[in-house]
């Protein structure tokens, strides 16, 4: 595609999060989109497996933050895009160490929010239910929601300069129930 110059990014290894940092200097919205789901339960479940995914979503996001608030800051501000779930509030097992490592990453999003708004940087939250991805493979269809469409809201909703994305009606359902007892 014109005007796309791939990156090489693990975003578990430091290394390569400077890496692409230092490559793509002239960064102004940086999109943390990168997830697994390993299914794990947290109480009897593989232990590699929580510990990955906490350093994808939330460990990963991060070190990303870190590394882009100041590329970003030198570019005049700009803004990053979290790549949340209705999973960061709706806590069920075959989700666990999905669930506590989402919910983690929504913290760091709500955090580094304030903590970037005097650099000029802002910081959305994306939050969704079931996408139409390789993630999700093994979901009905009708379930599922087109990403196309979730990223043209996302966008939208960052140039708006909204801190908060509830992309469907099943993230609106979870967020609207959290007062709710577990
Ligand atoms: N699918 C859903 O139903 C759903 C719902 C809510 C939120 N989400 C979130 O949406 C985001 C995108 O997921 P998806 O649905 O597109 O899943 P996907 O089809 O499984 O794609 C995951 C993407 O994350 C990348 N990735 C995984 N580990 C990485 C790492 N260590 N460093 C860099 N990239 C890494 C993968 O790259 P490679 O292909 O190179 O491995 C792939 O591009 C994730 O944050 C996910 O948690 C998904």
């Amino acid at each position: 595609m014109p005007g796309v110059e791939p990156l090489r990014l693990d975003v578990t290894d430091p290394e390569s999060i400077a890496a692409a940092a230092s490559v793509a200097g002239d960064a102004t919205l940086v999109i943390n989109n990168a997830g697994i789901s390993t299914h794990t339960h947290l109480t009897d479940g593989d232990i590699g497996n929580i510990r990955l995914e906490m350093e994808t979503h939330f460990f990963g996001s991060l070190g990303v933050t870190r590394a882009f608030a100041p590329v970003l800051a030198a570019n005049g501000g700009g803004g990053f895009l979290n790549v949340l779930s209705l999973l960061s509030w709706l806590h069920v097992p075959d989700y666990g160490a999905y669930s506590a490592a989402k919910a983690a990453a929504w913290a760091m999003t709500n955090v580094a929010r304030l903590e970037l708004a005097p650099k000029g940087i802002q910081v959305t939250g994306l939050h969704v239910g079931y996408l139409d991805t390789d993630m999700a493979d093994y979901v009905a269809p009708a379930d599922k929601i087109d990403p196309a469409e979730v990223a043209a809201l996302a966008l939208d909703a960052v140039e708006a300069g909204l801190t908060e994305v509830l992309a469907d009606e099943r993230s609106r359902q979870v967020k609207q129930n959290l007062l709710a007892t577990p």
